[in-house]
C-alpha cells in the first residue's frame, strides 16, 4: 500500500456488508510510525462513497447522450454570445459547412452569412435581446468552398447557469426548396400549357375553315385581279397564324409525332449548312459530337426544331459575333442529370448541349423562359424555347440551363437513349413494315371514280373541305355527324372508298366511326384529320403505328398528297 512512501494514500475498496450488500469505500490511510521506519500502526479512515459514486455515474453517461444527441441529430446547433461570436457549434456544422468546430469559435455568425444577408443578422440579435420569443428566419450560409446552402432557424435566447447565450438552432433545406421549386415551375408551365392548347386547338379550326376556303376559291378568280392578290394575303396570314399554334400545340405537347430511330450527330450534320447560314459570318460554329452516341428514338422534325431554336436564340445573343458550340455525348452517370435536374432517371441518355458567348441572362430572365410568349426581344414571339421545352418533355427528356449576364448561356438537353437491344428490334420491325407496305401497294389498281365520305361537325371546316376535295375532282358524300355518316355508307357501301374524318366529335370518335364502317364496307381507307392529338388514336401524342393523320390546319397540296398515300397503301 505505502509502496516504500511512508506517508498517508488513499484508496477504494468494495466491502461486503452484513447484510450482503456490496459497499464502494473511500479509504484515508495513515500510518503511524514508531522510530525510524518501523509501523506501528495504521489508521484506516472510510467513506462509504456508493451513492455519490452512482450519482456520478450517471452524470456521466447523461452526458454523454446529450452530447451524443447534440452532435448526431440532423439540425445545426450554434450557440452565441450577446454580440453573435460563437461559443460552440455542433458536429452537424462541421458537416454541413466544412469548417472544423475550432476555427469557429470565437467567429461572428454574420461572417458566415451571405454578404447581402448580413445585416438581417444584427436586427435578428438586437431583437432577440429585446423580446423573449422564438424567431424563424431564413438564411443562406456559406460553406467553407463557398457553397450556398439554404438554413431555416429558430432562434431564441436561453438562460443557463453560465449565464444567458443564444442559441441559433437551423435546417439545411436546400435540396427540398430546389424540388419544390422544380415542381412548382412544372406545375406552373403544365396549367399555362393547358391553356394554351385548348386556344390552339379551337384556332386550329378557324384557320383551316380561312385557309381552306381561300383555297377553294382562288382558282375561280384571275390573277390579275385585286381580289385574287387579297386572297393570297388571307392565306398568307392564316398560315402564319397556323405555325404559331402549331408552335402553341409543341409547348402543350399535344402535337403529333412520328418517332424514328435517329442518330442525333447526322441530323446535326445535316442541318450544319443551313445552321451557318442563319448565324452569318461573325459567328464561329464548333461541332463537338461523340462518334459513339448513343442512339434516340425521336420525331426527326421535332428535333431539328429543337436544334434550330436553340441556335437562333444564340446567334440574337451575339449581335456582335462570337462561338457558338454544339456537343453530343452520352451521360455516363445518372448523377450528372440530379446535378443539373434534381432527378436520377433510370434510362440511359445523351446530351446535347449547345453554348454561345452572347449576353446570358439574369436569373429573374432564367426564370421565366420556358413561358409561352416571354420575350425580351423587339421582334420575338417569346415561342421559341416553351417550343423546346414541350418537345424535350414529350420526349421524356430534361432541360437545363446554365448562364449569367455576360457570360454567355448553354442549355443542356438530355434525351433517353436506346440500347443496342431496343435499336436492333425497333428497325427489324420497321424493315417488315416496308416490304409489308410494297406488297401492298403492287396489288393495287387505282380506281378511276373516287368517292370520299367526309364527316366533320363544324360547317364551315367541312364546306372549306369539300370544295377542296371538289377541286381535285373526288366525288363527295357529306356528314355532319357520326350517325348520320352510317346512314350514308349503308346507302352508298358500293362507292365509297375512303373515310375521312375529324378525330373528336360529338357522340363517337373518329376512330370508333371507322370501326363501324367496315363493317358495312370492309375495304374502306380511312384518313382521320385534327388539330389536335388525343387518345383515341394517339398516346400522349405519339401516332399508334401506320394510322394515317393530318394535321389541322392543312393546305390543300398537303390533303391531297396524304389522300394519295392512303389509297396507295391499298
Ligand atoms: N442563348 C440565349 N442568350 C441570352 N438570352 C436568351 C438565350 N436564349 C433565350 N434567351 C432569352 O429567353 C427569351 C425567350 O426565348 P424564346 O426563344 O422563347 O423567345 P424569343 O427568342 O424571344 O422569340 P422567338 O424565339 O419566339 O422568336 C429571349 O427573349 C431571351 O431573353
Ligand atoms: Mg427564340
Amino acid at each position: 500500500i505505502f509502496q516504500g512512501e511512508l506517508s498517508q494514500t488513499t484508496l477504494e475498496t468494495e466491502v461486503i456488508s452484513k447484510s450482503k450488500n456490496k459497499k464502494l469505500i473511500s479509504w484515508s490511510i495513515t500510518p503511524l510510525i514508531l522510530g525510524e521506519k518501523e509501523i506501528e500502526a495504521v489508521v484506516l479512515v472510510g467513506v462509504d462513497i456508493t451513492e455519490r459514486r452512482k450519482a456520478e455515474m450517471n452524470l456521466i453517461r447523461e452526458r454523454d447522450f446529450i452530447s451524443t444527441i447534440l452532435h448526431t441529430v440532423d439540425v445545426l446547433i450554434f450557440s452565441l454570445n450577446h454580440e453573435g461570436k460563437i461559443i460552440r457549434a455542433n458536429k452537424t456544422v462541421e458537416k454541413v459547412l466544412g469548417y472544423k468546430l475550432n476555427e469557429l469559435e470565437g467567429k461572428y455568425i454574420g461572417e458566415l452569412l451571405d454578404k447581402e444577408e448580413r445585416d438581417d443578422i444584427k436586427k435578428i440579435l438586437s431583437e432577440l435581446k429585446s423580446k423573449r420569443e422564438i424567431l424563424v428566419h431564413e438564411n443562406h450560409i456559406l460553406t467553407r468552398k463557398g457553397e450556398k446552402k439554404l438554413i431555416v432557424f429558430h432562434s431564441n435566447a436561453v438562460k443557463s447557469k453560465s449565464g444567458e447565450i443564444i442559441l441559433f438552432t437551423g435546417h439545411d433545406v436546400t435540396e427540398r426548396r430546389k424540388t419544390e421549386n422544380r415542381l412548382r415551375e412544372m406545375q406552373r408551365l403544365e396549367a399555362v400549357g393547358k391553356l394554351a392548347g385548348g386556344v390552339a386547338h379551337d384556332f386550329n379550326n378557324i384557320l383551316t375553315a380561312i385557309i381552306s376556303s381561300v383555297e377553294a376559291i382562288l382558282p375561280t378568280v384571275s390573277s390579275n385581279k385585286p381580289l385574287y392578290r387579297n386572297l393570297k394575303e388571307i392565306k398568307t396570314v392564316a398560315e402564319r397564324g397556323a405555325s404559331l399554334t402549331r408552335q402553341l400545340l409543341a409547348f402543350s405537347r399535344k402535337q403529333i409525332t412520328r418517332p424514328e430511330i435517329l442518330n442525333l450527330n447526322t441530323v446535326i450534320k445535316e442541318m450544319t449548312k443551313m445552321l451557318k447560314r442563319i448565324i452569318g459570318e461573325n459567328i464561329e460554329l464548333t461541332l463537338n459530337l461523340d462518334r459513339n452516341l448513343r442512339w434516340i428514338k425521336a420525331d426527326r422534325s421535332q428535333i431539328e426544331e429543337v436544334i434550330m431554336n436553340l441556335v437562333v436564340n444564340a446567334r440574337d445573343a451575339m449581335p456582335r459575333g462570337g462561338k457558338l458550340i454544339i456537343q453530343t455525348r452520352n451521360i455516363i452517370s445518372t448523377q450528372e442529370i440530379y446535378n443539373f435536374i434534381g432527378e436520377k432517371p433510370h434510362k440511359k441518355y445523351i446530351l446535347l448541349s449547345i453554348t454561345d458567348t452572347g449576353i446570358g441572362m439574369t436569373k429573374e430572365i432564367i426564370s421565366h423562359i420556358y413561358e409561352p410568349f416571354f420575350t425580351t426581344k423587339r421582334k420575338g414571339t417569346g415561342l421559341g424555347l416553351s417550343t423546346v421545352y414541350g418537345i424535350v418533355k414529350q420526349n421524356k427528356g430534361y432541360i437545363a440551363v446554365k448562364s449569367a449576364p455576360t457570360q454567355g448561356t448553354t442549355f443542356y438537353i438530355f434525351l433517353p437513349a436506346l440500347s443496342k437491344k431496343e435499336r436492333e428490334k425497333i428497325k427489324k420491325k420497321e424493315i417488315s413494315h416496308k416490304i409489308e407496305t410494297y406488297k401492298k401497294a403492287k396489288a393495287i389498281h387505282l380506281r378511276k371514280e373516287i368517292t370520299i365520305l367526309l364527316v366533320e361537325d363544324e360547317a364551315p371546316v367541312r364546306r372549306a373541305i369539300k370544295k377542296i376535295l371538289q377541286l381535285y375532282k373526288f366525288n363527295v358524300l357529306e356528314a355532319k355527324n357520326p350517325n348520320e355518316a352510317i346512314k350514308i355508307a349503308q346507302k352508298y357501301k358500293h362507292t365509297i372508298t375512303l373515310l375521312l374524318t375529324d378525330v373528336i366529335m360529338p357522340g363517337m370518335s373518329g376512330s370508333d366511326l371507322f370501326n363501324r364502317l367496315v363493317h358495312i364496307i370492309p375495304n374502306l381507307k380511312v384518313l382521320y384529320m385534327s388539330g389536335y392529338t388525343d387518345n383515341v388514336i394517339a398516346h400522349d401524342g405519339i401516332l399508334k403505328e401506320g394510322i394515317p393523320f393530318i394535321n389541322k390546319p392543312f393546305t390543300s397540296e398537303e390533303l391531297l398528297s396524304k389522300i394519295k398515300e392512303v389509297l396507295q397503301e391499298e
